[in-house]
């Protein structure tokens, strides 16, 4: 069998160019988790109906299960283990903690990256726009009350 052909990319992922050679086929959310060992981004579904994947790509959200590596070469992605500036949590982490907005934890990676996207964009969002945010993220233990209270909470620490 032939031995697939594989393209070199490099991805600044949370602030570090990496270097990576890979197949064509392999998509963003692999090679976090795979390549790098970035295992706070989750794969849930692995066919962009859960938003667990969510990373940022130049700054904003995308389901990385969604989006082949080769399409990242170049760009800029922030995952989970970039989120917090050393030892101090970003105020979305501090407030999902505070707020007890988890269960088993595995949509909340991408719960925060999406909540701290927002904030970026909109530090003041009412309920209805961070529900809107959220829009597209799974939560099967059902947290959705306490993410939207932690993520209000947040926005007014950050204010
Ligand atoms: S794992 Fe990517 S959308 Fe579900
Ligand atoms: S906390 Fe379990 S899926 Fe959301």
């Amino acid at each position: 069998m032939a031995t697939p052909t594989k393209t070199a990319i490099t991805v600044t992922v949370n602030g570090r160019p990496r270097h990576l050679e890979l197949e064509a086929r392999t998509t963003l959310a692999e090679v976090l988790r795979d390549g790098l060992g970035l295992t706070g981004t989750k794969i849930a579904c692995d066919r962009g109906a859960c938003a667990a994947c969510t990373v940022w790509l130049n700054g904003r959200p995308v389901c990385s299960c969604m989006m082949l590596a080769i399409d990242a070469d170049g760009q800029a992605v922030t995952t989970i283990e970039g989120l917090a500036q050393g030892e101090a949590l970003h105020p979305v982490q501090e407030a999902f903690i505070e707020h007890d907005a988890l269960q088993c934890g595995f949509c909340t990676p991408g719960m925060v990256m999406s909540s701290a996207a927002l904030l970026e964009r909109d530090p003041h969002p009412d309920a209805g726009a961070v529900r809107d945010a959220l829009a597209g993220h799974y939560c099967r233990c059902g947290t959705y009350p306490h993410v939207v209270a932690a993520v209000l909470a947040a926005a007014e620490r950050k204010s």
